[in-house]
């Protein structure tokens, strides 16, 4: 069975007078156990596909499941399945990790020493045992990124959804991050993950999907996308994800040089 299903995920947005249709059909399709990669300029509809696909927003067309639950018919049958961490991360900066860890596994209905040995485990996974005990407000952005990482792991999800789980990190964070998912995953858990980063992709993802203005406009394997692009470019070196990113949307790395400069 798939973890995730989407079949014509549509999002129209009202602002005003205006419509903005965020998500135009999209169709998706993620097996269990894969790291797949959702990547897409800023705007495209990435953070609006994670909100529909984990119960946050409505869909205006479409339909979708996740670990088999159909997220409209059964939002919450659906959230047991899911794990999310958003693009902004809400922590509570005046508790400890271990605190946060606790109260989330207690509010997922376990008895105080399972929550108590959760916490414990979840700081181990993500690094932070070191940490555990001291308040968030002193923790830097990668820490509070891992713990916010622990803290969608808590009640053991079968999908964890990543909303650019990177972004803003210095390098030797970001590695640290990409173990934890790496980890993550291979203890089991399928990934759902955007990214702006097509390096991490290329590390991290099985598989992956490129969207532009609401439409999937390429998918495939890291490898396999690569190799399309070389083959129909006949190029002699191996392109990156980068190229190959640049080559799906129309950007040319001219163009995207000159709208830099016309800002
Ligand atoms: N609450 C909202 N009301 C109106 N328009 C919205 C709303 N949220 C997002 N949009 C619009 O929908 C489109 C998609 O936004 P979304 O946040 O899904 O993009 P994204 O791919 O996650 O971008 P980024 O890389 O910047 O995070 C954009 O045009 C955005 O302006
Ligand atoms: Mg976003």
């Amino acid at each position: 069975m798939s973890a995730i299903t989407a079949t014509g995920l549509k999002k129209t947005y009202q602002s005003g007078d205006e419509q903005v249709e965020a998500v135009r059909g999209v169709d998706i399709e993620v097996d269990r156990g894969e790291v797949f990669g959702f990547l897409g300029p800023n705007g495209a509809g990435k953070s609006t596909t994670v909100r529909m696909l984990t119960t946050l927003m409505t869909l205006s067309g479409g339909s979708a499941t996740v670990g088999g639950v159909d997220v409209t018919a059964d939002p919450y049958g659906a959230r047991r399945k899911i794990g999310v961490a958003l693009q902004e991360a809400g922590l509570d900066v005046r508790q400890t990790g271990r605190e946060i860890l606790t109260l989330q596994a207690r509010l997922f209905g376990m008895t105080a020493s399972e929550a108590a040995d959760r916490a414990q485990e979840l700081l181990e996974l993500v690094d932070l045992l070191d940490a555990g005990d001291r308040r968030v407000k002193g923790y830097s952005g990668g820490m509070k990124r891992r713990l916010d990482l622990a803290s969608a792991l808590v009640h053991r999800p079968e999908v964890l959804f990543l909303d650019e789980p990177t972004t803003g990190l210095d390098p030797a964070s970001r590695l640290t991050v990409w173990d934890e998912v790496k980890r993550i995953n291979a203890l089991g858990t399928t990934v759902f993950l955007t990214t702006q980063y097509l390096e991490e992709a290329d590390q991290l993802c099985n598989r992956l999907a490129f969207i532009d203005d609401g439409l999937i406009i390429r998918e495939g394997t890291p490898a396999s996308l690569k190799q399309e692009l070389r083959e129909r470019r006949n190029m002699t070196t191996e392109p990156t994800l980068d190229d190959v990113f640049l080559d799906a949307t129309g950007r040319t790395r001219e163009r995207v040089a000159g709208e830099v400069k016309e800002v």
